[in-house]
């Protein structure tokens, strides 16, 4: 049965062999069509918390699709994605609430609240979730957590006000406010010069290896992910076309990912 006749019907959950729900992240199978656009044709990926996996293809393959499915903000037509070894499609709003808390997300544009300083920005998800915590506390977090991404200096600037690497890194540490266990990070380096590209790949070293998370970046930037992943994944046409190392990856034969290492 094609993956669009499941759309409307209820999706039966895919078992995972019992070591990979000691993953952190595992997608299985995962369809995803829009009307008649078959965006993700059956995307198996997984990630292990502490390592990093980049996902590269060309404009319009469905990365940001990837992300936004595993975040839970749409459902996939069929397959499963796991975090933490729970299957989220299907799970009351509560129980994802309570798994998305445990997720940073980094949108494309960074999106940021315009109205909003870059400390309350950094705030939002904590004054949100976190109302165990006094204002001061929260405070105290905000500075800690900007001077994590080198913006000490900047708490009360306007998001209008800072440069676009600024602004990532706003994001960035916006992402990091509830200490998340998995980091998604949707172009983080996209619109960049080449050196404050590579002052945010730094970034995303230091934290990774600070926190610990599981992360996912979705770049275009092949020099960024060879910097900052452990693994490297090639979507193309809704499928998974390569993954491994960078080094795997140079070993292909296969003719599209000869042609997108060539632009290196
Ligand atoms: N909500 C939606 N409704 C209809 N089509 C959608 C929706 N979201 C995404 N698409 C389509 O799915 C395809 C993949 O989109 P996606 O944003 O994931 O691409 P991408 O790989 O992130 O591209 P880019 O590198 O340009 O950011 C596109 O053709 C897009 O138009
Ligand atoms: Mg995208």
């Amino acid at each position: 049965m094609s993956a669009a006749a499941h759309s409307d019907t209820v999706m039966p959950s895919v078992l995972l062999p019992a070591h990979e729900t000691s993953l952190a992240v595992a997608i299985c199978n995962v369809h995803k069509t829009f009307g008649k656009h078959h965006v993700l044709d059956g995307i198996t990926l997984t990630v292990a918390q502490g390592q990093t996996l980049a996902v590269l293809g060309r404009s319009g393959t469905g990365k940001s699709v990837l992300l936004r499915l595993i975040i839970g903000l749409i459902q996939p037509d069929s397959g499963a994605i796991r975090i933490h070894g729970d299957d989220i499609s299907g799970l009351s709003l509560d129980h994802l609430g309570a798994i998305r808390k445990k997720m940073g997300f980094l949108f494309q544009h960074a999106a940021l609240y315009d109205s909003l300083t870059v400390a309350e920005n950094v705030a939002f998800p904590l004054q949100h979730h976190r109302r165990d915590l006094s204002q001061s506390e929260k405070q105290d977090r905000v500075r800690h957590l900007l001077a994590e991404v080198g913006l000490d200096g900047d708490l009360d600037k306007m998001p209008s006000n800072i440069s676009g690497g600024m602004q990532k890194r706003v994001g960035l540490a916006r992402a990091l406010a509830l200490e998340p266990d998995i980091l998604l990070l949707d172009e983080p380096t996209a619109g960049l010069d080449p050196i404050s590209s590579r002052e945010i790949d730094e970034l995303i070293l230091k934290l990774q290896k600070e926190h610990h998370m599981a992360s996912i970046v979705v770049t275009h930037d092949l020099s960024s992910a060879r910097t900052i992943a452990d693994q490297l994944a090639l979507l193309d046409r809704g499928k998974v076309v390569a993954e491994g190392s960078f080094e795997d990856l140079q070993q292909s034969d296969n003719p599209f990912v000869r042609d997108f290492l060539k632009v290196l």
